[in-house]
């Protein structure tokens, strides 16, 4: 039995190509780029090369690109280094109550330090509303953070319109586009937006890298301090290799991002109408918006089933899918972002996100929708 890996908003697996361009930084371009010799600069100029490539990519100049250690670390550079850079007094922020817990996590400690967080409630679609958003911006607001695409549902949050509300009120926008990057295209040159959070292993490139985007002007107090790496925005050694092969990723993706978004959509529909011919309209219920979201993410509940169940017998037939948020999905929590769209308990009880990746073909969607419904119907008889 081949297991079928629908699991690609957790992680996917790196393209043979990525890790090709990733080795020769552990063979013969080991060189520190912050080494003045021959090795040295060889390592210098490839990292320059790879920044520039992003950065031409994404629509931004090279030196507005930190690479970090991926989209947790990211996100709390961007607020933490925001935030610790105010000097106004300003303790007001205000972001989503489904943001990610690289985000969700790092406001709980700024609550207990004395700002005031304003959590935004969503729509049964998990959309946010506009009008709630300018609601609640304050004369003291010094930070607005809202995710682009939801890691759960796949919600596509209106980024254009919020950031030109928050500018127009000169607050600093961060965005955590984790999800985003590789489904959507990201011209970083025209949205208005000030931080923008990004991880590689999501779009087929190692863990344990990603990078922040600082717009112009935007000032942020560095969380290590050490050799001045990254124009002294992030002190440590480079992360060669890893660089190299998210600079590959993103190159090899983006340009593809239409065929690829194409391919999700085929399978997310195919699924979806194997599971109707199977279990009936009435044998699941889809969460969140299929016309608001992108189409690499399904999540759905089969009512009367506990997600645990599920997934441990999907795990069985060899299809790995997920609860939510790889952080949650070994735990019985129940989903955060579906508690916020104000879904019944039967549905958070029992909801399941599939994802959808670049090597899953149709074929593996039959099957995987066939092993899906048998099982939800022997689980329901018994
Ligand atoms: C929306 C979102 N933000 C942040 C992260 C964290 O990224 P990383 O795993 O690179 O730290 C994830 C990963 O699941 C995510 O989905």
């Amino acid at each position: 039995m081949n297991p079928i890996y629908l699991d690609h908003a957790a992680t996917t697996p790196v393209h043979p190509e990525v890790l090709q361009a990733m080795l020769p930084f552990y063979q013969e371009l080991y060189g520190n780029p912050s080494s003045t010799h021959s090795f040295g600069r060889a390592a210098r100029t490839a990292l320059n090369r790879f920044r520039d490539s992003m950065a031409g990519a994404l629509g931004c100049l090279p030196a507005q690109l930190v690479f970090t250690s991926g989209g947790t670390e990211s996100n709390n550079m961007a607020i933490f280094g925001l935030l610790n850079a105010q000097l106004d007094g300003k303790k007001h922020i205000i972001t989503t109550q489904i943001e990610h817990h690289a985000v969700l996590h790092p406001y709980e400690r700024l609550e207990s330090l004395g700002y005031e967080v304003t959590y935004l409630p969503v729509g049964p679609t998990g959309l946010i509303q506009l009008e709630e958003l300018e609601a609640s911006i304050r004369p003291d607001t010094a930070l607005i953070s809202v995710m682009y695409v939801n890691n759960e549902v796949g919600t596509v949050q209106p980024i254009e319109q919020i950031g030109q509300l928050a500018r127009g009120r000169q607050i600093p926008f961060h965005v955590d586009a984790v999800q985003a990057l590789g489904k959507l295209t990201i011209d970083l040159g025209a949205l208005p937006v000030d931080l923008m959070s990004f991880s590689a292993h999501k779009i087929y490139g190692p863990k344990g890298v990603g990078a922040l985007y600082i717009g112009k002007n935007v000032m942020l107090t560095p969380h290590t301090l050490g050799g001045s790496q990254e124009r002294k925005r992030r002190s440590g050694t480079e992360n060669m290799a890893a660089i190299a092969g998210m600079s590959k990723a993103v190159e090899l993706i983006l340009p593809q991002l239409q065929d690829i978004g194409q391919h999700a959509w085929e399978l997310r529909s195919l699924m979806i109408s194997r599971l109707e011919q199977q279990l009936g309209t009435e044998g699941f219920t889809i969460n969140g918006s299929l016309e608001q979201s992108i189409p690499h993410i399904l999540n759905i509940s089969f009512p009367g089933i506990s997600t645990e169940t599920l997934l441990m017998n999907l795990d069985l037939e060899g299809i790995a899918a997920a609860s939510g948020s790889a952080c949650t999905s070994g735990s019985l929590e129940i989903s955060h972002v579906l508690q916020a769209m104000h879904l019944p308990e039967n549905v958070t009880n029992s909801a399941v996100r599939f994802s959808f990746g670049m090597g899953n073909s149709k074929e593996q969607i039959e099957i995987a929708a066939h092993k899906i419904a048998t099982i939800v119907g022997r689980l329901r008889t018994r």
